[in-house]
């Protein structure tokens, strides 16, 4: 599945890596009703960093019961590893919480919070998302395809686009 990228004050489909400041990257990730409420999706993505280098960002996204998105990046505050590490499973038994299959620390779905575990106190770390269109878009990073920096002399294609390989 490819994601599309748009930017709010550039042309539709700019290149990567083309935005001028106040240009704002959103990125479609899935259908919003590709997750059903209660539910959550992991996608394994990779972005530029602050310091222009490509890191590996695996996400979460949570459709609430009430019908609310919220994503984090998928590493516990604890050792870093995804959530849902082992049974692939994100949520305490109850789902009440978003749970770490590591250790088993238990966050507030809607803050990111750690309220129980070896990390209590400390926080998943939030990615800023907004539904536009029934479609869970991403913002307020800049990603990268994750097979590596095109080589000096590739030729860049103006419309390239971002795959996405959900988990
Ligand atoms: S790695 Fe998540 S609680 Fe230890």
């Amino acid at each position: 599945m490819a994601i599309e990228h748009d930017t709010e004050a550039g042309p539709p489909n700019a290149a990567i890596g083309e935005t001028t400041p106040k240009d704002v990257e959103v990125y479609v990730v899935c259908a919003a009703d590709s997750i059903e409420p209660g539910d959550a999706r992991s996608f394994s993505l990779s972005r530029i960093t602050e310091t222009s280098e490509n890191r590996p960002f695996p996400i979460v996204i949570v459709r609430t019961a009430a019908n609310d998105y919220v994503g984090y990046v998928n590493a516990c505050p604890h050792e870093g590893i995804w959530l849902n590490f082992g049974a692939g499973e994100f949520f305490s038994r109850d789902r009440a919480f978003l749970r770490c299959g590591r250790h088993g620390a238990n966050f507030e779905i809607e803050t990111g919070l750690c309220v129980d575990g070896p990390c209590q106190g400390k926080s998943l770390q939030p990615i800023a998302l907004a539904v536009i269109d029934g479609e869970v878009c991403l913002c307020g990073v800049t990603l990268v395809e994750d097979d590596g920096y095109p080589g000096a002399f590739d030729d860049l294609d103006d419309t390239m686009e971002i795959m996405i390989h959900p988990d």
